[in-house]
């Protein structure tokens, strides 16, 4: 079997405001193996972001509250901040949302690179350089781009860039937050394989690929974890979670997206009715049941993680009475 390089055992980090607090990460369990790819979804404000945040930097009003983090086997909730600089970029490392906003029109490629890594404590001198370019072929860009401005390249071209340089050090886990969205459909297509592409050639170790495009995790990632309203909903090997989804979350998460598996052609786009609870002190109770059409009393309690079997997890009162039927 295969060695874990991320341990995640009842993760909760919650935001800490005035009116109380954001469940946004309540009770996450799951590991990625070495060399994988595991690909995160759910609807927006699910806390995709936040676990992400979680995972590399905490900062006021985020808050780690209970739960244990292992990257490389080594506890990293409670290691103090100088300790754990040095691990970004090199043991871990992410690609925010939102990371092509980081670009100032006004800046060379060259001196953003420059200014970020010696942020992270590198030298920017000719040997990096050299990586740089190297690099950027592998993604099929030219050097040249280091001496142009942001407004001179496209999405496409930025995010490449952005994925070199936070996979200059060789992360063996880096996290890919929502990098497609802001991209044309074959600049999604590219980029998510280009980040294959690195793990096949050792570049980088292992991924958490997340992003509201099931049909792009189910080209890349070899498991999906499914969450909802900051909670965990299910996990398993892709070709499971797209074929036979077995929460009624996943289910009709998966029936609105009929692109992404061949048994769902004939469907028609059923979407989702209502919308998620707030996360602001949210009780306790399974958060999926206010949409849930077999939703019940026990449901008011919180479901606990269950196998369904080998890799495949899920949290739901109801799975084994439902069955695998796809009618959610
Ligand atoms: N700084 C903050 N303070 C309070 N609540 C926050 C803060 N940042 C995010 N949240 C809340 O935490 C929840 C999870 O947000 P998060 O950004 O992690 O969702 P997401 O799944 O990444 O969504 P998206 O798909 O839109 O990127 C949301 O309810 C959001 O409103
Ligand atoms: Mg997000």
């Amino acid at each position: 079997m295969r060695e874990n390089i991320l341990e995640v055992k009842n993760l909760k980090a919650y935001y800490k405001i005035l009116k109380g607090q954001v469940k946004a990460v309540d009770d996450l369990t799951f590991n990625i193996k070495k060399g994988e790819i595991l690909g995160l979804a759910g609807e927006s404000g699910c806390g995709k972001s936040t676990l992400a945040s979680t995972l590399i930097s905490r900062k006021p009003p985020l808050h780690h509250i209970s739960g244990e983090v292992k990257l490389n086997g080594k506890e990293i909730m409670q290691i103090p901040e100088e300790d754990f600089k040095p691990m970004r970029l090199k043991n871990i490392s992410l690609i925010p949302q939102y990371a092509l906003d980081a670009f100032s029109p006004t800046k060379k490629i060259k001196t953003f690179i420059i200014d970020l890594v010696q942020e992270h404590g590198i030298k920017p001198d000719r040997e990096f350089f050299d990586k740089v370019k190297e690099r950027l072929y592998l993604v099929n860009l030219d050097p040249s781009v280091l001496e142009r401005y942001s407004i001179e390249l496209s999405g496409g071209m930025k995010q490449r860039v952005i994925m070199v340089i936070s996979t200059i050090l060789n992360p063996d886990f880096i996290i890919a937050d929502e990098i497609t969205s802001a991209l044309d459909v074959s600049s999604q297509r590219f980029v998510a394989t280009m980040l294959a592409n690195l793990r096949d050639e050792g570049i980088i170790g292992s991924a958490m690929f997340i992003t509201h495009d099931l049909s792009i995790l189910y080209q890349i990632a070899e498991r999906i974890m499914i969450m909802y309203a900051g909670c965990f909903i299910e996990i398993g090997p892709t070709e499971e979670i797209v074929k036979n989804p077995r929460h009624p979350y996943t289910k009709a998460l998966i029936a609105s997206l009929p692109q992404v598996g061949i048994q769902y052609q004939d469907k028609k786009l059923s979407g989702i009715k209502g919308t998620p609870p707030q996360l602001l002190n949210i009780g306790e109770g399974c958060r999926f049941r206010y949409r849930c059409q077999y939703a019940d009393k026990q449901c008011e309690i919180s479901p606990v993680r269950e196998r369904i079997n080998e890799g495949h997890y899920i949290s739901c009162w109801r799975w084994k009475e439902l069955g695998s039927d796809n009618n959610a």
